[in-house]
């Protein structure tokens, strides 16, 4: 057999850790002697992990008693509350979720977030709150622009993968299901290993701020092998595949042909020499008798 990709390679060198650049904070909220630092846009990946740096430094640092600090979740249609670090508050939606990284009291406000889902996607504000005197409070935040946007990709996975036959035509197709984010590029091997040209793809939804999910056909004409067809998915997080064991009923496979003609034969061989056995015993048996 020739693999002129072959998939374990693939699967090999196509997975990539991502994370790093969400460490830096590179755009900051300055008024006065108040400054306060995020990151632009931090990725994750569904199912792992994120940090969202924001770091406040003031001059007056002496004056700020119980200095904490909050995170705000906007999405299109709402502001939630979503964490404290002085309480340890966190909204239902992250309960377990966020972990500190820094000192909030020292200024350095990092979170971690945990096992992303696509719903923590949106706009992070960070907010560092202190008191001034028993009564009195004081707070700074990420302005409009100067906040982080998280975005929360998918490693492609495959959902199903299945064989249909029409009812009228008696055609058979291959389906394979696929979902990432971005968008996987999804295709077919053939059981020699060759790529194959697709009969049909299905893609949504059009909105490509979500999940894609795809659907690839392959036509089974007469012509194509038996055996393992191979549907690849892949982005630039990593590549996965998933087999489906092509051998058709009532068109037996060469290989299964040759293999019920050779079983058949040994049958054959084997009744035959049981029989001149047995046909040779009796006429020993029938000769011995009479002379004893
Ligand atoms: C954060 O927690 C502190 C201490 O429990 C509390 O005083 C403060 O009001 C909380 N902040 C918000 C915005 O709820
Ligand atoms: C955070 O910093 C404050 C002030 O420097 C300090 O008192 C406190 O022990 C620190 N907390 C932790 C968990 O390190
Ligand atoms: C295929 O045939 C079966 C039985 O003949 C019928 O119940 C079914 O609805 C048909 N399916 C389609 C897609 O035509
Ligand atoms: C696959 O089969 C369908 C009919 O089931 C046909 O319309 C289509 O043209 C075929 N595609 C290819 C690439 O052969
Ligand atoms: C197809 O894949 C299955 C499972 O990996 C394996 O056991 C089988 O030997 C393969 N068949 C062929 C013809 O390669
Ligand atoms: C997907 O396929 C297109 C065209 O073949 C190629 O330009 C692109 O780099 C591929 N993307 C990945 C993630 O493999």
């Amino acid at each position: 057999m020739i693999f002129p990709i072959h998939p374990a390679l693939l699967l090999i060198f196509g997975s990539v850790i991502v994370e790093s650049q969400t460490e830096e904070t590179n755009i900051c909220t300055t008024e006065g002697t108040k400054s306060l630092c995020v990151s632009r846009e931090v990725i994750g990946l569904r199912g792992e992990d994120v940090t969202l740096p924001c770091r406040f430094t003031h001059e007056e640092e002496s004056d700020m008693i119980a200095l904490r600090v909050l995170f705000y979740l906007l999405t299109s249609s709402n502001k939630h509350y979503v964490y404290n670090s002085s309480s340890n508050y966190m909204d239902e939606s992250f309960k377990g979720r966020i972990q500190p990284m820094g000192n909030a009291s020292e200024g350095d406000g990092s979170v971690r977030i945990t096992d992303l889902k696509m719903e923590d996607e949106g706009t992070y504000v960070c907010r560092f709150e202190w008191k001034t005197s028993l009564t009195t409070m004081d707070g700074f935040q990420a302005r409009k622009g100067m906040q982080t946007q998280l975005r929360v990709d998918v490693r492609p996975e495959i959902l199903r993968i299945w064989k249909e036959s029409e009812n009228s035509t008696n055609a058979e197709k291959l389906f394979c299901e696929a979902e990432a984010k971005p968008e996987p590029n999804i295709t077919w091997m053939d059981p020699l290993g060759r790529l194959v040209e697709l009969s049909g793809t299905m893609v949504g939804p059009d909105d490509t701020n979500q999940i894609q999910t795809i659907i690839i056909s392959l036509n089974l004409t007469s012509q194509r092998p038996t055996g393992n067809y191979t549907c690849l998915a892949e982005n630039q997080y990593g590549v996965v595949q998933e087999l489906f064991n092509y051998e058709v009923f009532g068109r037996p496979s060469k290989t299964r042909h040759v293999l019920w003609t050779v079983l058949g034969g040994i049958i054959a061989a084997v009744a035959l020499v049981a029989l001149m056995a047995f046909a040779c015993k009796w006429r020993r048996n029938r000769v011995k008798g009479p002379a004893r």
